[in-house]
């Protein structure tokens, strides 16, 4: 009964930004758990390295597909290909961090482009895929309530998806289907290195880490871990699980 209630088996876990990081350690558990996954992304060739190592781990093939989570109709063709879905997660996003005096309209909404109104068609567009039981899991962060210097638009979006989750969570539970958020914090992905000379400049990363309660980063089995509880816990919804070493507790 335990390991029942701890198993994805032959269930299909959909993850767009599957190739790297957070989303990449979630489809690797996934398929450890015996789950059937799919990953999405832009780059091909990560796309390839990810399916390599997941299906180390996988009872089933591991398809990958090539999604930009920006191109609405690209997202419909891809759900359309996939079919029927127990689990969709979508870490998969770009946002660019500016200081404020540097600001530009053209970098503010290609942010909420990728992070926000991706996530937000594709929550959209999967109802059809999703049968009674599944889940949708979108990404936040910490920035949305624990401000960082240089994240103002990627503070605005996490607030907005915390909002989404729960009115999706509305809309969505008459269909048995349920919709949470995960915001991580500070997270050692590759994220982070390709920001690492913007978090350099305001607040140095490790600097950020040593002062939360656990003196410490988090690893994307931290939020691959919270994943797989939203996945299988059928009385979670509307909820926003927060990943992130009690950064919210400094003082
Ligand atoms: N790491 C942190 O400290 C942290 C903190 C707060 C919030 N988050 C959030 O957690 C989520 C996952 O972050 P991560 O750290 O795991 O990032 P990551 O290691 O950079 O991985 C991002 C994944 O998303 C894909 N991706 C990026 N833009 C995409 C797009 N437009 N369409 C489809 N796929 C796209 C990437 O592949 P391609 O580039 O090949 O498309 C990659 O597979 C993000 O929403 C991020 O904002 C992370």
């Amino acid at each position: 009964m335990f390991t029942d209630a701890l198993s994805l088996s032959d269930q299909k876990v959909v993850v767009i930004g599957g190739s790297s990081g957070i989303g990449f350690s979630t489809a690797l558990l996934a398929a450890g758990l015996g789950a059937n996954v799919c990953i999405a992304s832009r780059n091909s060739e990560r796309l390839a390295a990810a399916v390599t190592e997941i299906e180390k781990l996988s009872k089933h093939p591991v398809t990958a597909l090539q999604v930009n989570i920006e191109d609405r109709s690209r997202v419909k063709d891809f759900l359309d290909e996939v079919g029927a879905v127990d689990h969709l997660l979508i870490p998969g996003s770009t946002v660019i961090p500016q200081l404020l005096p540097d600001m530009t309209e053209e970098v503010a909404r290609a942010a909420f482009d990728s992070k926000f109104w991706g996530p937000f068609w594709c929550a959209i567009d999967a109802q059809g895929n999703m049968p009674r039981g599944g889940s949708i899991t979108l990404y936040s962060g910490v920035a949305a309530e624990r401000p960082v210097k240089g994240f103002v638009i990627g503070a605005a979006i996490d607030g907005a998806v915390n909002a989404l989750v729960r009115s999706l969570a509305l809309e969505y539970g008459p269909h048995k289907i349920r919709v949470n958020a995960i915001s991580p914090g500070l997270i050692l992905t590759p994220l982070l290195t390709t920001i690492d000379h913007f978090v350099s400049r305001v607040d140095p990363s490790d600097e950020l880490a040593a002062q939360s309660p656990l003196r410490r980063a988090g690893e994307p089995v931290h939020c691959a871990l919270a994943a797989i509880g939203l996945m299988l816990n059928e009385f979670v919804t509307g909820e926003v699980i927060n990943v992130e070493g009690g950064a919210r507790a400094m003082p």
